[in-house]
């Protein structure tokens, strides 16, 4: 084919994103021939491994976490022959004058540059260092060939992220910075564009004057797992609805791009983070609902509360799960709530967008207003993944008699084998288009959205932190939130 080969450095690369994600991710890409020709897979990771065993082991994850589990042996022996493992220290310039001259022979084998993909999986305190260190060593020079990929959490709060982007652009122009949100390489949040600005008879509704409210739901039901450490100090708020959540709520309300390109729709995106109001801090209770897990059942299996996880403050204050109301102030959207909510623990795993419409305007059917039900749009992002559409339609018979009846667009259905979000990420990243991944200012805006919220919890005693039990769908608080406005929650994850 005629990609241009690359030079692949995953720093992090025994660690468990990796392994879960990255290399099933690469294999599976390199399975359908999308990746390059020339290609080498430099996992960079502090345990001493021989070659045989480092590949042992991505073998043996590639079994337990690839979308194709199916594939001869030789395909294997092919793939393996990328890899290499190097023993790395971030902390040591050493490592790095090592990595170059890796880089350096690659170069001189194939008898050009490559171009270089650094994918940066580690802690946040180690960006600055590296990002230091490559710049130090000359090893991502070349603007157009030269990319780096980071993993959130990028940055804390606004601030942090500011400064994060700050010290990035000392080494990286922006257009070498890919900043990954595995959700925008979910399927059916692509797909979100797709549906509305590839057919005509959806977008002339997705306005004010028809729709009523619209649900954004990302349901877990695992808990913290061992992730206690790092996600005690980061709560829902941080982990989900500043990424996750915000940017598919940007999907759903953004203007149409005048093309497919990626300035054009991160700009459309921007500016619907600019318009989402900000919450005022005497207001945040009115908007918004924390809660924590407590002990419970999930799936059948007894979980621990929050308070009693691994690594957990046992008096933290950090919320693992989130209801919040959002009005997104301009023209199209001005009047119509927003409502997201995200927690662990909960009874199921299930993630959604639902459009709800106004009711009816007309009075033919006026007698049968209990039966009247407004359309409804949902949009299944997992583990689903469909497009459901519901109507009113007249229950067969001799009366007239409404009922509503559904219009189904599956996924799995027409292709049950659909790749994963980091195998699109992946790809798009190694052929240097950015639509999916997040601009500088989208990440930074995204942080504004949520900064009063973040102050006024820090606070501690100004909002309440409710609980709910593990297995259960949420905080009874979470449905008085909508409530307020004669709206309820569509799904009860
Ligand atoms: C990550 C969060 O970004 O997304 C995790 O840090 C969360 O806390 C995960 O569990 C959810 O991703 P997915 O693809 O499993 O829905």
């Amino acid at each position: 084919n005629d990609k241009k080969p690359t030079s692949i450095v995953v720093f992090g690369g025994t660690g468990d994103l990796a392994k879960r994600k990255l290399f099933p991710a690469f294999f599976n890409l390199f399975l359908e021939g999308w990746m390059p020709d020339d290609f080498e897979l430099l996992s960079l990771g502090r345990t001493e491994h021989t070659q045989e065993e480092f590949r042992a082991y991505i073998l043996e994850n590639i079994k337990a976490f690839s979308r194709i589990k199916n594939f001869s042996e030789d395909k294997w022996n092919a793939f393996k022959e990328k890899i290499k493992f190097i023993r790395f220290d971030i902390t040591q310039e050493e490592s790095f004058i090592q990595l170059k001259n890796q880089l350096d022979y690659i170069d001189t084998n194939l008898g050009s540059r490559a171009n270089r993909l650094f994918y940066l999986s580690v802690a946040p305190s180690f960006i600055e260092k590296v990002s230091n260190s490559l710049k130090k060593n000359g090893l991502a020079e070349n603007v157009d060939q030269d990319r780096m990929i980071i993993e959130k959490p990028f940055g804390y709060d606004k601030e942090s992220a500011v400064a994060l982007n700050t010290m990035l652009a000392q080494t990286f122009k922006e257009e070498q910075i890919y900043r990954i949100d595995h959700y925008l390489g979910k399927e059916n949040v692509q797909n979100i564009l797709a549906f509305r600005f590839g057919n005509t008879i959806f977008e002339p509704l997705w306005n004010n004057k028809y729709i009523d409210s619209v649900q954004i739901t990302v349901a877990e039901t695992v808990g913290v797992e061992d992730r206690g450490g790092y996600y005690d100090g980061s709560g829902a708020l941080r982990d989900m609805i500043q990424n996750h959540l915000m940017q598919i709520l940007c999907m759903v309300a953004m203007e149409a791009p005048t093309e497919f390109e990626s300035t054009e729709i991160r700009n459309r995106k921007v500016d619907v983070l600019k318009s989402v109001r900000r919450i005022n801090p005497e207001d945040i209770n009115h908007y918004t609902v924390r809660a924590q897990y407590t002990q419970g059942e999930v799936e059948g299996q007894h979980k621990r509360g929050y308070l009693q996880e691994p690594g957990v403050n046992p008096n933290s204050n950090t919320e693992t799960y989130v209801a919040m109301k959002f009005y997104v102030d301009n023209e199209r959207w001005n009047g119509v709530p927003f409502y997201m909510r995200t927690g662990k623990s909960m009874s199921e795993k299930a993630s959604s967008v639902i459009i709800s419409f106004k009711e009816a305007p007309c009075t033919t059917f006026k007698s049968t207003v209990n039966t009247l039900k407004p359309n409804k749009l949902t949009i299944d992002i997992q583990p689903e993944m469909d497009i459901k559409l519901s109507f009113m339609t007249k229950k067969p018979g001799l009366e007239m008699q409404l009922k509503p009846a559904e219009m189904v667009f599956d996924y799995f259905e027409c292709s049950p084998d659909t790749p994963e979000a980091y195998e699109t990420l992946l790809l798009d990243a190694l052929d240097g288009d950015s639509t999916l991944f997040m601009r500088s200012d989208q990440v930074e805006e995204a942080w504004d959205v949520i900064s009063n919220i973040q102050t006024a919890w820090e606070k501690g005693n100004v909002s309440k932190m409710y609980t709910y039990p593990a297995g259960s769908s949420g905080p009874e608080a979470a449905d008085e939130l909508l409530k307020r406005q004669g709206h309820y929650w569509f799904t009860n994850s």
